[in-house]
């Protein structure tokens, strides 16, 4: 979700006023993709470089997250939405903390839209905990390092059961990952918008959605070897 502070500077806001708007396109992606059947949708809310940022920012982003999450769970739960966080907790403020974990339990058992908030993410983290976790287990002889292998790493990430994303979404004009999902994007399609995350409406996300779909996905097959109904 990029672009929030350069929307905020051209109109010579503050760029918490731009983190503001920033939650309200939140909000419009969100319920578009409830209604629209998407089964996962995972948002890039805080990344573990962003506590770079000058500490007025991070405090006042900090403080966003904690009242749109009390404003909007009731509204994510009639909406049969499920939200769940990912990403290291251990330096936010508790009070943050008590209203990730209100917000996961209000909505545990919807059923519709799984909608995932990475917040301190950041894919090196993962892969670092997911590695730490299988070396613990080897040297507590649980495990032969041989016996490693993408299954196994897999499983120690933070999405491990999900399936792997088919789209990628970033705003503001940039065209890289910035330490989002490494792992999981290995075969994600990627989809850069020039708007600003503000302005990212539901219809541009029809526009993400129909350049998907031109996208002939090939998983290291040959365009000949795949269905007629997938050789786009
Ligand atoms: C990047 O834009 C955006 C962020 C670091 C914050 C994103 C957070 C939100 C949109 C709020 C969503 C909240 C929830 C709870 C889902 P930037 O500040 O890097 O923009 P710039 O590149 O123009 O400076």
């Amino acid at each position: 979700m990029d672009g929030n502070g350069r929307w905020a500077e051209r109109r010579r806001l503050p760029r918490i006023a731009g983190h503001r708007a920033g939650v309200e396109a939140a909000r419009g992606v969100v319920l578009a993709c409830a209604e629209r059947g998407v089964e996962v949708l995972t948002l890039f809310a805080f990344s573990s470089e962003n506590w770079r940022r000058p500490q007025r920012e991070v405090g006042l982003l900090m403080e966003l997250f904690m009242t749109s999450l009390q404003e909007e769970a009731s509204r994510l739960d009639e909406h049969d939405v499920r939200v769940r966080f990912i990403g290291d907790q251990t330096l936010f403020p508790q009070r943050l903390r008590e209203a990730i974990a209100e917000a996961e339990r209000v909505t545990r058992r919807n059923g519709g839209l799984l909608l995932i908030i990475a917040a301190n993410y950041g894919g090196r983290w993962d892969l670092t905990q997911a590695a730490r976790a299988l070396a613990q287990r080897a040297a507590g002889g649980d495990l032969e390092p041989e016996a490693i292998d993408e299954t196994l790493l897999a499983r120690e990430l933070c999405l491990y059961g999900l399936p792997e994303p088919d789209l990628f979404v970033r705003t503001g004009g940039e065209q890289r990952i910035s330490n989002f999902l490494l792992w999981q994007l290995a075969y994600t399609e990627l989809y850069f918008a020039e708007c600003m995350w503000p302005d990212f409406s539901p219809a541009e996300l029809e526009d993400a959605l129909h350049a998907f779909a031109t996208r002939q996905r090939r998983f290291g097959r040959t365009g000949d070897q795949l269905e007629p109904a997938e050789h786009a």
